[in-house]
């Protein structure tokens, strides 16, 4: 059977039912916080104590952006409160959003323990007629599988696989906006109460099967991770061809059927969402006998961008490469989060400390989550000291503070006038007005001056004509 689009989402005079959301981490404070906002009475309920102290003082224990404002404020009112305990929260309500982690197991697989603890303590402890929520990310089946589980305490308690799209970094509005919910399940009754409590936002809900929604979110996530592999191959067949990819990419996303959203090169994809989801997609086709051909291909050239990257700056900053210093600009995933899972950065400044260079790092929000992940890397106070005495500046994570740095300033700092733009952020023009070569990821390189790495040994002061 199709979907079926729901339009009309006014809420129609639907009850406003309290709502439990099991996990306090970016998909289920989030969604916690914008539900409050909209209105509805909301208990979270997390395991981590530190995290729980936070919310309960309004703070977020996440960077978000808008985030902290949101929680204090329905915090404040009272509409959102957090528990330790499931039973707990079940008091008063009859929907159990679970928003628990799915991350990787080293097979690709998803690790579905967590979501498998909540629904056995679901099982336990929901009382007749409460439905539960799958908001987590998993593969095909388990929204039946965890039906099933639950089949056996006897009671009714529906499962609505319910998947998240948001994004770090804006994913309140990505939350107050979406394109659409999708609810899928079978039971009319849980499907109209789940719908109901997201009417709160006056979004499509596209109504499907479980299995379906669960292929859903992994599908969207796994076409956009293809496509960003897509145009990471076109830059590096541009970088043969000696083209520029910025023009590629625009013309291309300019065909409608194409679009211009994750057409943007760099360092391809990372986070804990993209990589994972991925794998655990490939994971569940094969389990099935069948080879997903285009997912093994996206994560492979995934994987072989940070490599290039990495030649990038050998080539940049003097190969070889040992007791070379290379400021990294940025290392959250992306910018707008501090989130560092399968940040491009931790592969890159692993394999630069491996080949023997400095890494001096710098990162607005993310320096304090990364520290006891790179316990080799030098974390600098800003940008400015991050570059100072650099034979290499190269950009990881497009923050908007980088595009808008002073490079007449950073070219007085730097041991050599060397950039290489990881994300093609960075006005070519501005920064080699500086005396800057600039290298990025399928664009001409724009050459100040010739290389002098032959003559020229780490650790002596030199600096580039301009
Ligand atoms: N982060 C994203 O951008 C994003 C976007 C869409 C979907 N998702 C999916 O949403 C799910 C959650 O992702 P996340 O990024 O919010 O994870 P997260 O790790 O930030 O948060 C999960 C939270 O659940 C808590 N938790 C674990 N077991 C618990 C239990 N038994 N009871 C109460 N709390 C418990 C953890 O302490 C943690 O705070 C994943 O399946 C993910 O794939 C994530």
């Amino acid at each position: 059977m199709l979907g079926k689009l729901d339009e009309t989402c006014d809420g129609g005079g639907e009850p406003a039912e309290p709502l439990a959301v099991i996990g306090g981490g970016y998909v289920g404070l989030v969604t916690a916080a914008c539900l409050a906002e909209a209105g509805r009475r909301v208990t979270v309920v997390e395991v981590d104590p530190r995290r729980r102290e936070a919310i309960s003082r309004g703070e977020a224990p996440i960077y978000e952006p808008g985030l902290d404002e949101m929680l204090r404020g329905q915090v404040a009112s009272g509409r959102l409160r957090v528990r330790a305990e499931i039973a707990d929260a079940l008091r008063d309500c009859r929907i159990a959003v679970v928003a628990v982690g799915t991350p990787s197991l080293p097979d690709g697989r998803a690790d579905l323990s967590a979501v498998e603890r909540v629904a056995a303590t679901l099982a336990a402890e929901a009382q007749d007629g409460t439905v539960v929520v799958i908001k987590s990310t998993v593969p095909p089946g388990t929204g039946r599988r965890v039906q099933r589980l639950l089949q056996r305490s006897g009671r009714s308690i529906p499962v609505v696989s319910c998947p998240e799209f948001l994004r770090e970094g804006c994913a309140i509005e990505d939350i107050l906006h979406a394109d659409r919910f999708v609810v899928g399940g079978s039971d009319p009754d849980a499907l109209a109460r789940v719908t109901a409590a997201l009417n709160a936002f006056g979004t499509p809900v596209l109504r499907t099967s479980n299995t379906g929604a669960e292929l859903i979110k992994y599908g969207s996530n796994a076409f956009l991770a293809m496509k960003i592999s897509f145009i990471n191959e076109m830059a590096n067949l541009c970088d043969l061809v000696d083209a520029d990819v910025a023009e590629v990419a625009r013309g291309m996303g300019l065909d409608a059927r194409i679009g211009q959203a994750s057409l943007r090169p760099g360092l391809g994809f990372g986070g804990s969402c993209f990589p994972k989801d991925v794998a655990a997609l490939e994971h569940s086709a094969r389990r099935e006998g069948f080879t997903f051909w285009m997912l093994r291909a996206a994560t492979e050239v995934n994987e072989q961008q940070r490599i290039r990257f990495v030649q990038k700056i050998r080539e940049a900053a003097g190969n070889p490469i040992e007791g070379r210093r290379v400021a990294l600009l940025g290392l959250a995933f992306k910018p707008g989060t501090d989130d560092l899972r399968q940040a491009p950065s931790l592969a890159i400044a692993t394999r630069l400390l491996e080949l023997g260079a400095v890494v001096v790092a710098h990162d607005p929000v993310a320096m304090a989550a990364a520290a006891p992940l790179l316990p080799g890397v030098e974390l600098a106070a800003d940008a400015y000291a991050a570059m100072t005495g650099a034979d290499a500046v190269a950009v990881v994570t497009e923050w908007p503070e980088y595009l808008s740095l002073d490079w007449g300033r950073a070219a007085e700092l730097v041991r050599h006038r060397e950039v290489v733009d990881g994300r093609n952020c960075l006005d070519p023009t501005a920064v080699s007005a500086h005396g800057f070569n600039y290298h990025a990821m399928g664009r001409p390189t724009v050459a100040n001056h010739r290389d002098r790495r032959a003559s020229d040994t780490p650790g002596t002061p030199q600096r580039d004509a301009a």
